[in-house]
């Protein structure tokens, strides 16, 4: 018996030092931490229970059957964040370059397949090479299986991947189908191929970083939904985002003890607002005052900075926000901002997190760039993702809600279940002087009169009356007063019940 346990104890010694001690030092003086490493720092002390550690490929191609390593190549198995289940799998880039062959792939499916079937989120640490090129159409299958479970896992329960290390093939389009993306800087890229196989094809010459840096996909292309310092640094964001999530779309949000006031008003924010209506304000300060102890965490904060998105807690409960930021192109709403809400809106609403959406919008962003690029369709995804949502949308219009823009951000008329407004909410289809320079345009060159009738519209529209007489807005409430009024709101809205009609799935605008 004792030798049995010999033997075991040595074989696992030869499994967990992956592809050897040159290439563990090699992968190190990169900057980069190894699957293992990573791993225990994501999950709670002691938890992690792996599976299928001795698994090898059974490629006898191009010299293969003598270079087999325990594990192939990816550490798989569950563990615990911060006590809740979470199943994971860590590409080895010390064997052969973390590519995949078939039995890798099986690998990632059983624990695909048990983290579907428990209901808890499933987490992948990409440092990866793409399919095993030794194994031809087996690692192409393989991705195939990887993908598909993918897509069935899709809005189930939450997928999060995290890119460590150089990615291609594969190991970016499965990421790719996942609800979230982190990077690691100046140690992470992600490409479908290479800058040597760009410079044969296209004979562009490119860096890495500059083809498929964290810097490029969390700022230009918006693959990423963020950018971490280093290895540790990604890991210890990973944990904090998954306190705020449900484990899936059969658990409620999680709940954890809040150390903040209830109640708590804020006499600040009657003065968040400028005076001079063209001027912009933070309204990042606004989210961070509504939310428990201001902790937030941000969903693409360095792409289209003209929204913000992410997750606060209210009362201990996760809630969604999504907010105009009027520092950044005066909040309009363009093609980037709208996908990138839209994407989010839909995640909150796959998992039944609560989403509160604050509003200060001059309307969509004209011009031919915008509409060359497709700006109709991105402005639908923003507004098919508001209406299709079932989760309670609370809304609050802090200054200006205009034109399509009003409707699009959580209206009443899109099903939002409770509509705000400040007193400095302008409900309009458009501006003052745009709107008198149409229907007064005859008047054009009348000073005087175009002065009146601006005067009559700003009293007609620039303010929330005339939509709050209709019942469009349910209240305007005071600035100090919104954190209780949203947390009341949300208190009574979490028993809601919608259903949209029958349907094998929608078609949103893609
Ligand atoms: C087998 C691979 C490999 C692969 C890397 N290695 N990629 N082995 N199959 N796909 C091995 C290398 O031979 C090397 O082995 C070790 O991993 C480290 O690789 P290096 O090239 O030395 O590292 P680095 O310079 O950091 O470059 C990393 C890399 C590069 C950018 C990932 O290796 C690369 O471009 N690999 C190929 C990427 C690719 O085109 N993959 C196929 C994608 S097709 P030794 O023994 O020296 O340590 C695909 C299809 C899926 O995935 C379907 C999509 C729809």
């Amino acid at each position: 018996m004792k030798e049995i346990i010999r033997q075991l104890e040595e074989r696992r010694a030869v499994a967990r030092l992956g592809g050897g001690e040159r290439r563990i030092d090699a992968q190190h003086s990169k900057g980069k931490l190894t699957a293992r490493e990573r791993i225990s720092l994501l999950l709670d002390e002691g938890s992690f229970e792996e599976f299928d550690m001795f698994v090898e490929h059974d490629c006898y191609d191009f010299g293969m059957e003598g270079q087999k390593v325990p594990g192939d190549g990816v550490v798989t198995g569950w563990g615990t964040v911060n006590g809740r289940p979470v199943y994971l799998f860590a590409k080895d880039f010390t064997v052969m370059g973390g590519s995949l062959s078939r039995n890798h792939a099986k690998k990632i499916n059983k624990v695909q397949d048990m983290a579907l079937k428990m209901g808890a989120p499933i987490i992948g640490l990409f440092d990866a090479g793409g399919a095993r090129i030794q194994e031809g159409v087996d690692a192409l299958g393989g991705y195939g299986e990887v993908f598909s479970r993918n897509v069935l896992a899709s809005g189930v329960i939450p997928q999060i991947s995290v890119i460590m290390g150089p990615c291609a093939g594969g190991d970016v389009y499965s990421p790719a189908m996942t609800d979230f993306i982190f990077m690691v800087k100046d140690t992470s890229y992600m490409f479908v191929t290479g800058p040597d196989v760009v410079k044969t094809v296209t004979n562009e010459e490119v860096t890495s970083e500059e083809l498929g840096g964290a810097s490029v996909h969390s700022t230009k292309s918006s693959v990423a939904d963020g950018a971490f310092e280093n290895d540790v640094v990604a890991m210890g964001q990973v944990r904090r985002l998954i306190d705020y999530l449900p484990s899936s779309n059969r658990s409620d949000v999680p709940e954890r003890p809040f150390f903040d006031d209830q109640d708590r008003v804020e006499p600040s924010l009657d003065t968040l607002i400028p005076s001079n209506p063209n001027m912009p304000y933070d309204m990042k300060e606004l989210v961070l005052k509504l939310i428990d102890e201001g902790d937030f965490f941000e969903i693409q904060e360095s792409f289209a900075k003209n929204i913000i998105t992410g997750f606060g807690r209210i009362e201990g409960r996760t809630v969604g926000f999504v907010a105009n930021q009027p520092m950044t192109l005066a909040g309009v709403l363009d093609s980037d901002a709208s996908r990138k809400a839209a994407r989010f809106v839909r995640f909150c609403d796959c998992f039944d997190i609560p989403i509160v959406t604050l509003v200060d919008v001059p309307g969509f962003l004209p011009g031919t760039s915008q509409e060359y690029g497709g700006l109709i369709k991105h402005g639908a995804k923003l507004l098919y993702a508001y209406a299709e949502a079932t989760v309670p949308k609370i809304t609050v219009i802090t200054r200006k809600a205009y034109g399509g823009a009003y409707v699009v951000m959580a209206s009443t008329h899109l099903r939002g279940d409770v509509n705000y407004a400040w007193p400095t909410a302008e409900v309009a289809v458009m501006g003052a002087k745009g709107a008198v320079e149409i229907i007064h345009r005859k008047d054009i060159n009348d000073e005087v009169r175009i002065a009146e009738h601006t005067a009559e519209y700003e009293d007609r529209f620039l303010n929330p009356f005339k939509a709050a007489e209709r019942g469009y807005i349910d209240e305007v409430i005071m600035p100090h007063n919104t954190r209780p009024r949203i947390a009341r709101a949300l208190a009574v809205l979490r028993d809601k019940e919608l259903e949209n009609p029958w349907k094998k799935h929608d078609n949103i605008p893609l």
